[in-house]
Parts: C-alpha cells; structure tokens; sequence
C-alpha cells in the first residue's frame, strides 16, 4: 500500500545517483548525492509522488511535523506573524518549503484579511500540487513562484526547511580532516573519503573518529534572503543546536538522519529516494549568515517557549481533551518542545518580538 510504481521510481533515482557519482569521476560529495536523493525532478523523495506527512506509519507517512500535529501550532506563530506584519509595515506572507500546506491553511485562517497576498517557495512540483488543493479555498491571494523574488518586503517563514537542505560530511580520523563523499559499488553505494581544506566553524576538539556536517546550503540561503529582504522578517522553526552543542566532541557521530514509516535511520546509502534525510540546523551558523548579510536577529529560543511567549496556552483553553493531547508535544521538552527552536529575522528597525518575550537565548548563539 506504500506507493505505486515506487520499485522503478527507486531504480530510476538509483541509476541517475550511478550515472552522477561517475560523471564527477567516482566520487561524488555527499551534499551531491542528498540533493539528487531528495529533489531530483519525478525521482527524488520530496519530488515523486509520496505522502511524505502525517500521523501514524498507517497513512502511509514517514515522519509528522509541527503544523502536522495540531493546528494551534499555525494559530500561535499567526500572532507573532501579525506582530511582525504590524511592525514593518507589511502585507504578505512569504513561505519556504510548504509541504502540505497544512500551515499554509493555518496561517490564513487565523491572519484573514490582514495577509494580502501568500507566496509559496518550494523545491517540489508534486508538493505544490497537493498545496494548490488544499489552499483552493484562498483563491488567489496564494501564489507559488519558481525562483526567488527579486526582491521581497513582506513576512517570511519556513518550518522544518532548513533541516531538508543538503549537507557536507567531514569526517576527522584524529590527525586531519576528509570530507565523505559517496561512490558506487556495483548495484549499490559505499562511502569514502577524501583530503580536504573543508573544517566545522568550530575549534573542536573532536574525538578521532568524528563524522559531521557542514551546512553551506543552509547558509547560503539566508544569505539569499538577507539580500532580498528589503523589508520585513523571517522565522525559521527547525530541530537543532547552536555551534559549541552541535560539535560538541560527544556528538562524535553528527546528526544525519534518514526518516521512513515514522522510524529513523542512520543511513542514506540504503533506499535512496524512500526516505527522508535531514541534518540538525547549528543555529550560530544561520545567525551568523543573516546578520553578516544584514539581516538583525530579533530573537533565538526554544519552540515550547516561543508558542508559549505567543499564547498558546490561552488557545489550549478552548481545545478539546485531543487537541491538547497532540498540541502538548509541541511544547514537551522530551518531544518537540527543547529540541526544536525558533529564529527570528528583522530587514530594518528591530521590535521586541512577541515570541521571544522570555526565554531569548541569542546569546548562547
Ligand atoms: C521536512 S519538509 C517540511 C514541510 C512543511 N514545512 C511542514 O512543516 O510540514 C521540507 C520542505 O522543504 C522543501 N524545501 C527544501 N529545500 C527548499 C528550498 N531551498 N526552498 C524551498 N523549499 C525547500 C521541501 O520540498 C519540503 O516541502
């Protein structure tokens, strides 16, 4: 019951992963290999035609996100998005990576009137797809666009974006550093390593044996936005750390992580293009990018406290017993609530940020 015709669909994606890893003679860099594995056109995890969220392994989903859970999750972040339209000036939403829409819909029911116009970036045409029929109702206030706006004055957000774009491996063997790329074996794929000038932005130490990542998609990403920006805000809600918890040296083995059946797995060589493969955010990194591009961070907290700072609790009051059951795991701290953390963006005149009210932690950045 998984997914139609997905056996060829995997044999095409690994075929075209062979013929990329020996176009680039043998060895392809693992960021290579996870952008194909991920967004290659009709192929790739995110592209083909999969139900990639929801709730229970059943539905035939690999793994639930924040607006997945519980629509009090969009309710809460549509205040502190109605704050930070107030306080630029703006008019329009602006969201990355919309996956189902499910915040999309959460977002404009809970803004109404007060967003004019609700842009939709996204890596995947199948995704759009399925947000362009659950948004029907919005009309034509939502819009998608195939490339970066020149220039944007308006609010943007992005939940669970940055986890999904590519990373490097380094892997240091306790005398230097080489970066893990992936070549083929036969039918299959093994890793290896090369020399590299390529080091984590943080002085270590690390223990011999340490693979990690670097994240220069990510980076560059805010660095796009921060040009564009003219404008506005932005807050982005992701699992991660900042840079000194990221490579701590107990962290030996990084963050990669690949997401199928709602079980994780350590390893993306295997079934490429079933499965989800994510890296933490290091959310020094992201600050560092926004802010050496211009951007002001307005604030860097956990997810439990921004909904919290945001009024979730009040929204909780009038929720049914079940609503406050999956909206609790939005704010545990052995769920989503401390692994998951918000940053927020300002193009222009800082404003204290509803959000970020308590429990700021830019300062740990
Ligand atoms: C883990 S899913 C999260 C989806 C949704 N935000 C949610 O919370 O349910 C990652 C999404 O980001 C999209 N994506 C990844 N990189 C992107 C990029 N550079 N620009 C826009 N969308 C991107 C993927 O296509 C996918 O829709």
């Amino acid at each position: 019951m998984f997914r139609t015709g997905a056996d060829s669909v995997s044999a095409r994606l690994r075929q075209r992963l062979h013929e990329a890893i020996a176009a680039a003679g043998g060895w392809l860099p693992f960021d290579r290999f996870m952008a194909i594995a991920l967004y290659e056109p009709g192929l790739g995890y995110y592209t083909r035609n999969a139900r990639q969220f929801g709730a229970l392994p059943s539905s035939g989903s690999d793994f639930i996100t924040a607006p997945e859970l519980s629509p009090l999750f969009g309710a809460a972040l549509a205040r502190q998005l109605a704050q930070a339209l107030d306080a630029t000036g703006t008019d329009e939403l602006f969201e990355f990576g919309a996956g189902s829409g499910a915040l999309a819909a959460q977002l404009l029911d809970a803004l109404g009137a007060r967003v004019r116009r609700y842009a939709i970036v996204d890596l995947s045409g199948t995704l759009r797809a399925r947000q362009a029929e659950r948004l029907a109702r919005f009309g034509d206030r939502v819009c998608w666009l195939d490339a970066w706006p020149a220039r944007i004055e308006g609010v943007v957000v992005g939940n669970e974006v940055l986890d999904a774009m590519p990373v490097q491996l380094l892997h240091f063997d306790g005398t230097g550093w080489q970066e893990r790329g992936v070549a083929s074996t036969g039918d299959g794929f093994a890793w290896q390593d090369r020399p590299t000038a390529l080091r984590p932005p943080h002085a270590g130490p690390f223990e011999p044996g340490t693979v990690t990542e670097i994240h220069p998609q990510a980076e560059a990403f805010v660095r796009t936005l921060a040009a564009r920006l003219a404008r506005g805000a932005a807050f982005f809600v992701d699992y991660g750390f900042p840079e000194a918890e990221y490579y701590h040296p107990q962290r030996s083995g990084g963050t990669l992580m690949c997401h199928r059946g709602h079980q994780a797995d350590a390893d993306p060589l295997a079934d490429a293009g079933e499965k989800d493969i994510t890296a933490h955010v290091n959310f020094s990194a992201v600050a560092l990018a926004g802010q050496d591009a211009g951007l002001q961070v307005l604030g860097y907290t956990s997810q439990a406290h921004f909904l919290l700072n945001c009024g979730i609790a009040e929204l909780l009051q009038d929720a049914s017993l079940a609503e406050r059951a999956a909206a609790q795991k939005l704010l545990a701290e052995h769920e989503m609530g401390e692994l998951f953390k918000v940053i927020g963006f300002v193009a222009g005149e800082p404003f204290d940020a509803l959000g970020f009210v308590h429990g700021d932690r830019s300062h740990r950045l």
